[in-house]
């Protein structure tokens, strides 16, 4: 009762000092307002599983879960409720088989989702009935959880704070971050986060950002008088939300991420084939998420100030660089 009353109170001084924060930096308070309220509100997608993490991120992040070793720490930044971090306790943490039927397309899901088998299975042979003494670490940052702490021996919840103020000397070195529309899809401090995901990542490690969609093959329908159903191109707040730069120019929030020198960045895709169904012809989205590397011992990422948001889930965001 008494840590509850204590949390509140930390919680509530935290959210009484973020106007101050924002106009000392000089982000737009409206929008940076609007941002911590969009949190505070928990009015999103909040129950991924671990096989959903699993669907949506491309399959490197699967090989990379399950190489981790007892020594090995996975954080998730935007954990949610924290089932997809919980699931890895399962003793069947994913049954491969049962993935790869609901990859498949049928008479009722006109859509396949491109994976190889092989690796499938073997991470399932790494992650599924191993001994609870050789998991990994695994810590969750989330600003709301409606349940209670599962209690775990090694899963940690970090509950109540912005990860933006958590002193970083509470985790340990991560190998993994993994921010599935969580921290830095909703943060007014975007700089802040990435500053703290390259302290955070071991010289091994890798931060998954979830991107969105890239539509690289429009359905149409193939009657005489073709109609396009979507246009070729990103159906993505990252690639919506802008930066603008120092020298005047403005890039896409995905390039300016991209173009750090603190990191090697790539994004990673999985293939969704759309195909053909009725009078529907055959298309495909590249499911993309940014996969960064550490590459600079000390990081150098400009200051940003926030200038506009919308309340989107997760929102388009603008930002400009503080010369
Ligand atoms: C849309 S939910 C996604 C949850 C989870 N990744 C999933 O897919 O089910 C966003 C999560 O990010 C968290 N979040 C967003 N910004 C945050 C911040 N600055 N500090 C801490 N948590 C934050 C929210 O509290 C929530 O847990």
């Amino acid at each position: 009762m008494t840590r509850h009353f204590f949390r509140l109170l930390v919680a509530f001084t935290l959210f009484a000092q973020l106007p101050a924060l924002a106009g000392e930096t000089g982000h737009c308070q409206e929008s940076f307002q609007k941002l911590t309220q969009l949190i505070g509100r928990n009015f999103f997608e909040t129950r991924r599983d671990f096989e959903k993490y699993a669907e949506l991120f491309p399959q490197s992040f699967l090989s990379r879960v399950s190489s981790l070793k007892e020594d090995g720490h996975w954080v998730d930044a935007g954990s949610g409720e924290g089932f997809a971090l919980q699931d890895l306790f399962n003793q069947t943490v994913i049954d491969p088989e049962k993935v790869l039927k609901e990859a498949a397309s049928s008479f009722w899901r006109a859509r396949k989702i491109v994976i190889d088998p092989e690796p499938l299975r073997e991470s399932a042979q790494q992650l599924n009935f191993r001994e609870a003494a050789d998991k990994p670490k695994i810590t969750g940052v989330t600003y709301k959880m409606e349940r209670p702490d599962p209690k775990i021996p090694n899963l940690a919840f970090k509950v109540g704070r912005f990860f933006e103020d958590i002193p970083l000397g509470e985790f340990a070195p991560a190998d993994l971050i993994t921010d599935l529309y969580g921290v830095i899809s909703y943060s007014p401090r975007l700089d802040e986060v990435l500053r703290r995901y390259h302290a955070l990542l071991k010289n091994s490690g890798r931060a998954y950002i979830f991107i969105g969609d890239y539509l690289s093959v429009p359905q149409h329908i193939g009657t005489r008088r073709i109609e396009r159903i979507g246009e070729e191109g990103w159906y993505s707040p990252f690639v919506n939300s802008t930066v603008t730069r120092t020298d005047g120019s403005t890039v896409s929030l995905l390039d300016w991420i991209k173009s750090l020198p603190d990191f090697n960045a790539k994004v990673e895709k999985v293939v969704i084939q759309q195909s053909k169904k009725g009078n529907l012809v055959p298309g495909e989205i590249e499911r993309s998420t940014l996969v960064l590397e550490k590459r600079t011992e000390q990081s150098n990422i400009p200051l940003l100030k926030l200038l506009e948001s919308d309340d989107g889930k997760p929102p388009i965001r603008k930002f400009e660089e503080v010369p």
